[in-house]
């Protein structure tokens, strides 16, 4: 790869990115952090998160990726070719991307199982007449299904093979064109969802639970947690947006595409809240976890079964559920493409099966862990909860402050103010403000965070 190809379009590279950030954190991790911590009061912690740092941390990656113009790792070295070493600062993004990514696509792989045994009913199929009982049911399926050794693989697989599929066909003609058609059919999909929850009746309790605040909920763990949340879900520190923002051309303002991008996330993460919450309260699941994977495979099948009609509900939320997966797993994959191609200067083909076939062993056992192979534990955990655990609690804050000690005190500072005002030819006037930000308050919270456990 000689050269780094660009998005085409402005719509698409708004699409693309922010298509890496809507996903699971945004379905399955957002309403389980807001029923833990107090609702409306973790929703406004996380909000201000997304503001105070959020925005300025996804600026600084976007101008280290537009500006360096080649992979997470590569950037480093073309920024400040006198410092290489700190390519070892995107060496270690690349490499958490790529564990994050062998078990994000066997959480993808079940939710297109779950699409599939929607489509077909069998996950509706024989349910017992008693609606009080089919709690239990769901719950033996979700281990029937996710546990077993063989299904969950053969749909990892078919994901992994997608993804291939995508990358493939390169920057513009895959990422880009699949985002301007996921995208839009996630927010519409989105739209209908809230539009029937908050008719139900009763709906109206769920939304005060999620938008009215109770501050004497809020604890320092409240803000650790909404710190943690606001960081997984704008996709920060993973090199992610250091690769696509290398695809951004020369004339994109990158502090607005953060607003933009963190904006939608945020908009998806409330929708999704408008969701649940109205309908958990409605149909009395008050008791019931918003856990992640609790809540998508048992709470919410028991509502789509109370809504009538439960295999059309299912199909279309999983399918949702599938894009926003999809679309995450793809910029998961980016950042090691783009750094294999750019490393061993190979063809983007022979980087795409560089990177994906190893997944074909990889998630395969991140599946079994969970499921026949579970009794192998690493520090008293499976190897999928291990990868999740080390790479969201360790490796994600680490990567945020080395990036931000990068771009706040190593990088040349007339680099990031000739990114953010495209050389000079806009203004911007929040420059002093975000590298404030990313000097001093970022990595110090991050620290904290990264800390919490033992303080
Ligand atoms: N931001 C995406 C999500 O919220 O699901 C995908 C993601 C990327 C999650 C990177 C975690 C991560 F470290």
């Amino acid at each position: 790869m000689a050269t780094t190809p660009k998005f085409a379009s402005k719509i698409g590279l708004i699409a693309a990115t922010v298509g890496s950030a809507v996903g699971l954190g945004n379905v399955w991790r957002f309403p389980a952090e807001t029923q833990a911590n107090g609702g409306a009061a973790f929703l406004l912690l996380y909000i201000g998160c997304i503001f105070l740092l959020g925005i300025p941390v996804m600026t600084a990656e976007f101008a280290l990726g537009r500006g360096g113009e080649s992979d997470a790792a590569g950037v480093y070295a073309r920024v400040t070719p006198r410092r290489r070493h700190w390519r070892l600062a995107g060496g270690f993004s690349v490499l958490a991307s790529y564990l994050i990514l062998s078990f994000y696509m066997v959480v993808s792989g079940w939710t297109l199982e779950y699409l599939l045994r929607s489509v077909t009913g069998e996950l509706y199929s024989s349910l017992p007449a008693d609606l009080g009982a089919d709690e239990a049911v769901f719950a033996s399926r979700m281990s029937a299904y996710i546990a077993s050794a063989w299904s969950p693989i053969v749909f990892t697989v078919i994901m992994v093979i997608a993804n291939l599929g995508i990358l493939l066909l390169g920057v513009q003609k895959g990422i880009e064109k699949m985002s301007n058609i996921a995208m839009p059919l996630l927010f519409l999909l989105l739209l209908g969802f809230v539009g029937v929850a908050l008719s139900l009746p009763g709906a109206a309790e769920g939304v005060s639970f999620f938008l009215r605040p109770d501050f004497s909920a809020i604890t320092g763990r409240t803000l650790i947690n909404a710190l943690g949340q606001a960081f997984f879900s704008l996709s920060l520190a993973m090199g992610i947006l250091v690769t696509y923002a290398s695809y951004y051309p020369p004339q994109t303002r990158l502090t607005r595409t953060a607003v933009t991008v963190a904006l939608l996330d945020l908009l998806v993460a409330i929708m999704m809240g408008l969701i649940i919450f109205p309908a958990v309260m409605s149909f009395g699941l008050t008791d019931s976890s918003l856990e992640g994977s609790t809540l998508v495979f048992v709470t919410l099948p028991e509502i789509f079964v109370r809504m009538g009609a439960p295999s059309l509900w299912s199909s279309l939320f999983f399918l949702l559920l599938t894009v926003a997966a999809f679309t995450s797993t793809i910029s998961l994959a980016e950042v090691s493409v783009a750094f294999v191609g750019q490393r061993l200067k190979c063809r983007r083909r022979t980087a795409c099966l560089i990177v994906v076939l190893p997944l074909l062993v990889l998630s395969p056992v991140c599946s079994l862990s969970v499921g026949p192979w579970s009794g192998y534990t690493i520090c008293g955990m499976t190897i999928f909860d291990f990868l999740d655990n080390v790479t969201t609690n360790y490796m994600l804050p680490i990567g945020g402050i080395l990036l931000c000690i990068y771009m706040g005190w190593v990088a040349p500072r007339d680099f990031f103010r000739r990114q953010l005002t495209n050389d000079g030819t806009i203004r911007a006037a929040v420059l002093p403000a975000i590298l404030f930000i990313v000097r001093y308050v970022a990595p110090l919270l991050i620290a904290v965070i990264l800390l919490s456990p033992y303080l």
